[in-house]
This record gives C-alpha cells, sequence and structure tokens, in this order.
C-alpha cells in the first residue's frame, strides 16, 4: 500500500493529489506541478506558509478528483522531521475527510537540498505511520486507514528506490506494533497474555523463542525480579528472543522493561497519571518488535533480545519496602522503594543475558525514571554509557529518526548514594536529586566489561495528546531507533 510511482498526470485518473508547497520558492521539478502551484498562489488565501491548506476539485489541467495544496512554510526552515510531519498530517487529512487513497508529489531533491533518500524516507515513514488509528477498544470505528498511498517522483527515482517503501513499511509496521502493545489496557496485557502475544508474534517470524516461566526463575534465583512480581496474581516469565543469521560474527543483545503495570507496589503511586503506567512494558514492547522487524527485515547482524515481564502491584504477598532479596548475579540488594522496580528486574535479565550469550554490546531500553523526564521532558531519552563511541552511535540513530536521545553522564562518586546498610547495594539514592544517573548507576553495577549503554525512554514512550504521525497513546519509541543502531554496530 506504499509505492512510488511515476505517471502522467494528465492521463491517469486519481482520488487526490497532494502537493507542498514552500512559501518562498518552488520546490518541484515536475512542470505540470509548478504551473497549478504558480496558478494557486494568484489566490490570496494561499501563501505556501506552513499548514496553508486550499483544495480544488477536478481541475482542467489534470485527471485528478480533487488536489489538495498544504504549506510547508519556508524552505530554510525544511528538514526531514518537517517533511515527515507534512506526510503524517496530510495523511490524517485524508482519512477525515474519509478518502481511500491519496498521491504525494515528492518535492525535487535538489531544490530542497536535501538527499533524495532521507528525503524519501522521512515522506514514507511519516505517511505510513500516520495512517495507524488505535480504536481497537471503540466499539464505533469513525475513522478508516487509507488503502493506498502513492508518492509521484520521476521514472529514475522509483526505479533507483524501488526497495525503499517495502522497507519503510516494514520498519513503521514495528513501530506501530509496539505502539498498539502499549496502548492496550492492563488488564489485557497481564503477564501471561503480554508474553504470549510477543511468543506467538515472533515464532511468526521464525525467531528462536524461548521463555523462562515462574518455576524456572525460582530455580535459577532471579530474586530480585521475583521481589517485583511477588504482589501480583500474574506470573512473571522471561522471553528470549534471537536472530541468528548464518556467518553473523558479534551479538548485540537488547533487554526491555516489561512491566505491565506500575502502581509502585507497597510504595504505592499518587493517583493522577497512574492510568499511564500502562506503558511501563515500553521498552519491552520495542525490543520485541526491533526483533520481530530486523527478522522481517532478513537482518545479517546477530541479535538477542531478553525481555522479563511483570506486574508491580500491592498485596499481601508484595515486596516490601527494607525487605533483601538476592540478585541472579548473587549481590544482595535493599529494596528502598518498591517503585523503583525496573531496575529490580533489569539487573537479573542483565547478569543471565551476559552470562548464558556473552554479547558483545548490551543495550536495555526502559521507561526508567520521571527524574529522567524530568530532565529533558517528553520528546528526548537519555542515554548512558560509559562507551563514547556506542554513544554517539545511539545519538546518531536518534537524529537520523527523530527518536531523539541526550546523552547523560556515569560519574562515579555518585555510587556511593546507591549504598546500604545492610546489603551490597540500594535500589535507590539517598539523594532526591539526579534519579536517572542513580538509576542508570544502579544497573552499571552489574553489566561487568561488557559493553553497554542504557535508553531511559519514560518521557517519549507514550502521548497524552497524538501528534502529526502518532495517535495518542504509545509511540512505539525505540523501534525505529534500535533497528537503525543495529544495522550500524552490526557491520
Ligand atoms: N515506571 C516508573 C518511571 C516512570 C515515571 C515512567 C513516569 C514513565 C513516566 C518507575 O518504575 C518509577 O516509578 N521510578 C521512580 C523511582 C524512584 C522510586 C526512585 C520514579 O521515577 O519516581
Ligand atoms: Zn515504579
Ligand atoms: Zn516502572
Amino acid at each position: 500500500m506504499l509505492n512510488l510511482k511515476s505517471l502522467d498526470l494528465k492521463k491517469v485518473k486519481i482520488e487526490t493529489l497532494v502537493i507542498p508547497v514552500c512559501e518562498d520558492k518552488d520546490i518541484h521539478g515536475d512542470r505540470i506541478i509548478s504551473s497549478l502551484i504558480k496558478e494557486v498562489e494568484k489566490l490570496k488565501e494561499f501563501k505556501g506558509e506552513k499548514d496553508d491548506e486550499i483544495i480544488f476539485y477536478n481541475l482542467p489541467e489534470i485527471k485528478a478528483e480533487r488536489v489538495m495544496f498544504l504549506g510547508l512554510g519556508k524552505l530554510e526552515k525544511l528538514d526531514l522531521e518537517t517533511l515527515r510531519s507534512f506526510a503524517g498530517k496530510t495523511i490524517k487529512k485524508c482519512i477525515k475527510k474519509n478518502l481511500s487513497e491519496v498521491l504525494i508529489a515528492v518535492p525535487s531533491a535538489k531544490k530542497i537540498k536535501i538527499e533524495a533518500s532521507s528525503a524519501l524516507e522521512a515522506l514514507l515513514e511519516g505517511a505510513c505511520l500516520g495512517n495507524h488509528i488505535f480504536d481497537k477498544y471503540k466499539k464505533e470505528k469513525k475513522q478508516k486507514a487509507l488503502k493506498e498511498i502513492d508518492f509521484l517522483v520521476t521514472p529514475a527515482t522509483a526505479k533507483k528506490f524501488s526497495k525503499l517503501p517495502s522497507g519503510i513499511a516494514t520498519v513503521c509496521e514495528g513501530t506501530i506494533l509496539a505502539r498498539e502493545w502499549v496502548s492496550t489496557p492492563s488488564n489485557d496485557k497481564r503477564p501471561e497474555q503480554f508474553t504470549k502475544s510477543i511468543v506467538t508474534l515472533a515464532e511468526k517470524e521464525n525467531l528462536k523463542v524461548s521463555v523462562l516461566d515462574e518455576k524456572e526463575l525460582k530455580q535459577k534465583k532471579f530474586g530480585a525480579m521475583l521481589a517485583v512480581a511477588a504482589g501480583s496474581q500474574s506470573k512473571p516469565s522471561l522471553i528470549v528472543l534471537e536472530h541468528n543469521p548464518e556467518g553473523a560474527k558479534k551479538t548485540i543483545a537488547l533487554i526491555g522493561k516489561g512491566v505491565t503495570f506500575d502502581s509502585g507496589g507497597i510504595n504505592l503511586k499518587p493517583a493522577a497519571s497512574l492510568d499511564e503506567m500502562k506503558m511501563d512494558m515500553s521498552g519491552a514492547a520495542a525490543v520485541a518488535a526491533t526483533l520481530i522487524t530486523i527478522a522481517k527485515l532478513k537482518s545479517k547482524v546477530k541479535v538477542i533480545g531478553i525481555i522479563p515481564v511483570v506486574e508491580n502491584m500491592p498485596s499481601g504477598n508484595a515486596a516490601r519496602p527494607g525487605d533483601i532479596v538476592k540478585s541472579y548475579d548473587g549481590k544482595t540488594v535493599e529494596i528502598g522503594n518498591t517503585d523503583a522496580e525496573g531496575r529490580l528486574i533489569l539487573i537479573d535479565a542483565i547478569s543471565y543475558c551476559i552470562e548464558k550469550y556473552k554479547p558483545r554490546i548490551l543495550i536495555d531500553m526502559a521507561t526508567l525514571t520521571g527524574a529522567c523526564v524530568v530532565a529533558l521532558g517528553e520528546k528526548i531519552a537519555g542515554t548512558f554509557s560509559f562507551d563514547d563511541k556506542l554513544n554517539e552511535s545511539i545519538i546518531l540513530s536518534g537524529k537520523k529518526t527523530h527518536e531523539r536521545c541526550w546523552n547523560l553522564p556515569l560519574p562515579e562518586d555518585y555510587k556511593e548514594l546507591l549504598k546500604s546498610d545492610f546489603a551490597d547495594i540500594k535500589n535507590i539514592s539517598s539523594s532526591r536529586w539526579g534519579g536517572a544517573i542513580t538509576a542508570a548507576l544502579f544497573l552499571s553495577e552489574f553489566v561487568k566489561d561488557t559493553m553497554w549503554a542504557h535508553i531511559d525512554i519514560a518521557g517519549p514512550a507514550y502521548l497524552k495528546k497524538g501528534n502529526a504521525y502518532c495517535p495518542a497513546g504509545g509511540t512505539g519509541f525505540g523501534v525505529r531507533l534500535l533497528c537503525d543502531v543495529i544495522e550500524k554496530l552490526g557491520r
């Protein structure tokens, strides 16, 4: 349903043609389109300013039922994210008008001074992601996704980038899968259900799948993880997904926090936004969806995904503040706060991953701290690593995909804040400040000498209000980022 097309506008009948227009420069290479823009700009109501819109029906020059001119603003402000957002907004407009297909005129790469492949990627991505509607829980489905989204390009471009649409569609499907898992309410993704959903979809893509159930987690002494799961009626699990292409040398391991609901446990969270804690498995969703995506793309990189899944609930069986548990690694942990549960499940997953798979690189992704949202806001993830190159790599992929990451430090002397009087380490800091950093430092105590990065996505994993190419709810943040990072690091 996502295509690059080159066709004769005078001959081929189409439902809707969309023409993006800059206010200060003609950005199109097609003569018919440029002449249409000239006509339109004679009108007072359309200047090509950002979000300007005007629609014409049955123009005599071409065979489109309607032509929608949409403003992009000034050329100097045009970048990949403007294109992505433009495409997303365009699709939303078409959905609102109950249309079923659209042809979007792609600006000339030379005229917008952006590389053709990047511009196309951004447009395709924005359109594909913007076509996602989450209405599974509505009785009345008011909106319908478009059936076909086409991009008008020159014959040479269509030929050169013929493989691009399917690749982009696959990565966007991964993002949408992660979004839907995150947006699903916690009553429909209790650990058993979430685990089953991941396993079913992963097996379909021929990933190697194994699951440690509660009994095995007990046998293998996942003490920290089991302490988090103890308060819930649901049983925890640890899912391992393996993409193992022939000839791959190094292994990249991804670990995703899978707390299907974070009530805080005995340190119960306050009522405000508690409903949003269904999103506390966003790291798990991103990791599972990334593995499914790279399997579909037949990536040459060996990747292991490890996903600890639990529900954090208060009950008579729940772990108490002050409890001391033994982690998989053998280190004892004092649970200073039952709401700092993410790091407890992650350390056991990290230790298990390193012991069993000895990865060259390990990246964990987690909605780990509110403090990270305080530091960087709701759109940017915090990244941590002792390895500058790995940090840089993640930041660059963040720029490319617009899943933005900002590097935060891992200062050695802050480790002191995690000291416990009774156990080897405590799961909360003795200071109120720098909570994203101390959480990352807590994890770092379990990574040994493995090259590791931690990505705190507590901010960007979830949207209270929809934006240009994402509806309210899960954003699927991390899938596009990780797919890009893997391809780079796997080389
Ligand atoms: N899941 C939360 C972090 C979170 C907060 C995610 C806001 C998304 C939005 C995490 O388990 C948590 O509760 N962290 C505590 C840690 C504290 C008790 C040290 C926090 O951030 O307050
Ligand atoms: Zn918590
Ligand atoms: Zn949490």
